[in-house]
């Protein structure tokens, strides 16, 4: 089969084993150059007979000295193909083409002010004098080899950026993919389109066309199976199939009964109304609701949805006659962290699908190499609602994980209904979507209130919302009083049955952001 980098410029970013490698691989999208992560002992052979347009060293945690530390295969720097570092990689250039890089033990970390000292820099071309970069190190280089300028400093930093373009070789000890150096994203596109002269095609419709491709090569005419569940990637690489290949694909989509308000309809609506791909509805929801009857236990109730999903989905799979392919939505960063050497978690997401005895079918991949924000794209290119594009991440047993206590249809469409109202007033004040989740929780209890002159007892309702960047950690939104007593307000109007409304103030950790 082909890829990507067999059609179009590609840069290749040899990862040294810190956070940024995936960071410079998203920013060298970003400048629309279609960019791979590939580990940092890839051979000189290896990168000439994959011809990449050009090489970026990502910085790394160790020191080029340690014992250990990884090292690159020096004959790359002598492919003639344009190479840029940072941080590690500056380092790891001084120390394979005769630097120096004392060891001071005087590291540089946070903000620094960064001076051009070579006005006909060719990586810095178009920086002021003095700007703000990020810098992450201890060592440094010391003397820069031979043939290279030095081309800019920091007060700590002697050879702040370096470069010899005779070898189109570029280095900076700062930090230019991340978003507190100022022309960080200005550097990269210089190193990309001046030096590299890599034109920027790498786009949404770009990435289509060629998905499209590449999925008719590999399907030719047999057939697809892909598992909707409204998630941003399901949906995604069901709009993208159906572009590839029309009729040969069926969707199932197996509905637990667990979704929120409106949900579901919207699934079936978008695929089958507006795509019009072959869609198999599930409503499982009557047989989801006997076995959750009386379940308390969280886990519990996500094994028993879990397990049921894969039963539905595969009697419903086998069922379909001539079917040889199962689509899934991994993304890049599964693939990088189930094969890459140097993450410290090694996973493998291919056995995730608990395939029954004697069942088999071969795995389709379409998104594996885009980012999450590239799906996006994708999806909204497509033809996908905003709604779907956008939508927040969202538990795969879906409201069984917010009610907490024992799941009845009764507390499940109360929650759905003060979820809607959540969803609707937090998003209207969210215009620029800062809050990263926002959603209603119904505990198990209930409570004494009074409403006209009744008593009343009933449930209470949590709204959950936090900022976030990534889910593993977060912090509880700081929604402005007027909007949380609008909510408050709404619902105990709007939905019987609730008679009060609290704020869970909580960050993560110690909490975590779903209730369950
Ligand atoms: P917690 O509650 O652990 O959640 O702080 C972290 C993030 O993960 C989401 N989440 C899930 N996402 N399937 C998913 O795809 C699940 O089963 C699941 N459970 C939790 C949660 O919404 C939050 O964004």
């Amino acid at each position: 089969m082909t890829s990507y980098h067999d059609e179009q410029p590609t840069v290749f970013v040899l990862d040294f084993g810190a956070q940024y490698a995936q960071l410079i691989a998203r920013r060298v999208r970003e400048a629309r150059v279609y960019s791979e992560i590939v580990p940092f002992d890839i051979s000189a052979q290896e990168v000439a007979r994959r011809r990449p347009a050009a090489l970026i060293l990502s910085g790394g945690p160790a020191s080029v000295y340690a014992d250990g530390a990884p090292h690159i295969d020096p004959a790359i720097l002598d492919l003639g193909i344009p190479v840029l570092g940072f941080c590690y990689g500056i380092q790891e250039m001084a120390l394979h083409l005769g630097g120096e890089i004392p060891k001071t033990d005087i590291g540089e970390y946070g903000f620094a002010e960064l001076e051009v000292t070579d006005t006909d820099s060719e990586l810095l071309a178009g920086v002021p004098a003095r700007s703000q970069c990020w810098m992450s190190h201890r060592d440094s280089v010391g003397t820069a080899p031979d043939g290279f300028r030095v081309t800019a400093r920091t007060d700590t930093t002697a050879v702040a950026a370096m470069e010899d373009p005779a070898r189109k070789l570029y280095a900076t000890q700062f930090h230019p993919e991340v978003a507190h150096t100022e022309h960080g994203q200005h550097i990269i596109r210089t190193f990309l389109h001046d030096i590299a002269e890599i034109p920027p095609v790498w786009t949404m419709v770009n990435i289509i066309d060629e998905t499209v491709a590449l999925v008719r090569e590999q399907v030719g005419s047999s057939r697809v199976i892909c598992g909707l569940s409204g998630g941003v990637d399901s949906s995604v690489v069901a709009a993208l199939l159906h572009r590839a290949i029309g009729d040969q694909l069926t969707c199932v989509f197996v509905d637990h009964g667990m979704m929120r308000l409106d949900e579901a309809d919207q699934v079936v609506k978008t695929f089958r109304d507006q795509f019009h791909i072959d869609l198999i509805h599930v409503d499982a929801e009557e047989r989801y609701l006997t076995l959750l009857a009386g379940v308390t236990d969280p886990e519990q109730k996500r094994r028993i949805i879990g397990e049921e999903f894969w039963k539905v989905f595969f009697d419903e799979a086998t069922r379909l006659e001539g079917v040889q392919w199962l689509a899934q939505g991994t993304l890049y960063p599964d693939v990088i962290e189930s094969g890459n050497k140097t993450a410290a978690k090694i996973k493998s997401h291919h056995n995730l699908i608990p395939f029954p005895e004697g069942v088999h079918f071969d795995l389709i991949e379409p998104l594996k190499a885009l980012f999450k924000d590239e799906v996006r794209a994708v999806g909204s290119e497509l033809g996908l609602p905003d709604e779907i594009v956008h939508r927040q991440p969202f538990p795969g047993p879906g409201l069984a994980v917010r009610i907490i206590g024992d799941i009845t249809l009764e507390k499940l469409d109360l929650l759905r209904k003060a979820d809607a109202i959540v969803r609707e007033e937090i998003g209207i004040w969210d215009t620029n979507r800062e809050v990263w989740q926002y959603f209603a929780v119904l505990p198990d209890i209930r409570s004494v209130g009074v409403m006209g002159d009744e008593r009343t007892y009933g449930h209470p309702i949590i709204i959950r919302a936090v900022a976030s960047a990534d889910a593993m950690t977060a912090d509880w939104a700081r929604l402005p009083h007027e909007l949380l007593a609008k909510m408050s307000n709404r619902i105990i109007n709007e939905v019987d049955g609730i008679n009060r409304v609290a704020y869970d103030i909580t960050s993560k950790p110690p909490g975590t952001i779903e209730w369950e």
